[in-house]
């Protein structure tokens, strides 16, 4: 069968530095097979998988129970993220040496979708992460000014009477962390950045040698709180959409280099938890088999991002990020391949049905989006290709 690629690209396999595979503890709605699969199809060949199960991964048993099944399933590099804190509790460091000295080497620490917030325990946490040659990926959210938010606080919210989700929760603890890590020399990595002004904070402390790195999501390059008039669940995410000020600042300081890299954030819910009144609606949306269309869409497409660009953004970054050295770079001559093989011209329709998580929680249900994976391949392996994962 001949394969008709008007526009066939090579890049280095994608890294994500944030996935949520829900396993152990929510296997209604992702596994770290279904995860996996999902993964290999968008052109991932390594993921970082979020600590927030059930139990956390706090501790070497549970990060050990994800990095093996991971291999096991053998479909993309699966790196557990170890929580900084006990239980995610904020009170208490978790047992961060033991993990990263552990079989699954866990080189990545987050509390996500919890804010370290006790300034002391983030100090403490960003020097043991130094000697542990490891980052602090923060969750930025001054909880107390979230408190009942619902919505990006702006206009769209006001008018809908949804309770506000101030940009200046996430800018109050960028702009602290950023100080902390100068102070400590450490290295940190900020989440899913949602607003101009945390963009213009990562700058600046670029600029004064602060080791900081950041992503931003698929979600917050291209959706804005205009999507907020249908009371659609599936909207709703934590940090919240923002402004089309803020994505169209967002996209530029990606392009620039102020913002390293792209993240999916991919967080599954059941129906129950999407299918439901706005308010009581959890955050979260699918990522891992979009984040590619919606980087063209939004970067490649207007000229922000050649595809050198997309492999920075996609693979090299957050490979380095991430500590991983066998992957986000060009293959050597010889050596069995980890890369992405995407039909630059092709477009197609997006159906959260035919997605292979569990979840079904996609925003982008019914758009056409273009860019295609059409092969992704680990360690000379092919685990995806046209649309199929290898079995
Ligand atoms: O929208 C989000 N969902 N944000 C987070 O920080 C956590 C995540 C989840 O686990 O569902
Ligand atoms: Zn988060
Ligand atoms: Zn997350």
């Amino acid at each position: 069968r001949v394969l008709e690629l008007a526009g066939a690209v090579v890049l280095p396999g994608f890294v994500d530095l944030h996935t949520h595979l829900r396993e152990p503890g929510r296997e209604d709605t992702e596994t770290i097979a279904t995860g996996s699969a999902a993964a290999a199809l968008g052109g991932y060949t390594a993921v970082f998988a979020m600590a927030n199960t059930d139990p956390v991964a706090d501790n070497a048993v549970v990060v050990e129970h994800v990095w093996r099944r991971g291999r096991e399933v053998g479909l993309v590099d699966v790196h557990p993220v170890g929580a900084v804190t006990v239980g995610l509790a904020g009170e208490k460091l978790a047992e961060l040496g033991t993990m990263a000295n552990s079989l699954a080497r866990v080189r990545v620490f987050s509390d996500d979708g919890r804010c370290v917030h006790d300034p002391l325990l983030m100090r403490r946490a960003l020097e043991y992460s130094t000697a542990l040659d490891a980052v602090v990926a923060q969750h930025a959210e001054e909880p107390r000014l979230t408190v009942g938010a619902q919505a990006h606080e702006g206009e769209a919210a006001a008018r809908l009477g949804l309770a506000g989700w101030p940009a200046v929760a996430e800018e109050s603890i960028v702009a602290r962390d950023c100080l902390l890590a100068h102070h400590t020399g450490a290295r940190l990595h900020v989440c899913h950045v949602s607003t101009a002004g945390t963009a213009e904070i990562l700058r600046q402390a670029k600029e004064r040698g602060t080791r900081v790195s950041a992503e931003v999501t698929p979600h917050h390059l291209l959706l804005d709180d205009g999507r907020l008039a249908g009371y659609d669940p599936v909207n709703k995410v934590n940090p919240p959409l923002r402004t089309a000020a803020d994505t169209a600042a967002l996209r530029e300081a990606l392009a620039a280099g102020v913002l390293d890299c792209v993240a999916t954030d991919h967080a599954p819910h059941a129906p129950q938890d999407k299918d439901c009144e706005w308010a009581s609606a959890r955050p979260g949306m699918l990522g891992l088999q979009t984040a590619l269309s919606v980087v063209v869409s939004t970067m490649v497409q207007p000229g922000l991002l050649d595809w050198r660009g997309v492999a920075r953004v996609m693979s090299e970054r957050p490979a380095e990020i991430g500590g991983l050295a066998d992957q986000g770079r060009p293959i050597e001559v010889g050596e069995p391949a980890t890369l992405t093989l995407v039909d630059a011209s092709a477009t197609w329709t997006v159906r959260g049905a035919e997605l292979a998580s569990i979840a079904h929680n996609t925003p982008y249900e019914g758009m056409e989006l273009p860019g295609r994976v059409v092969m992704t391949l680990l360690r000379g392996r092919i685990t995806a290709y046209e649309g199929e994962v290898a079995t």
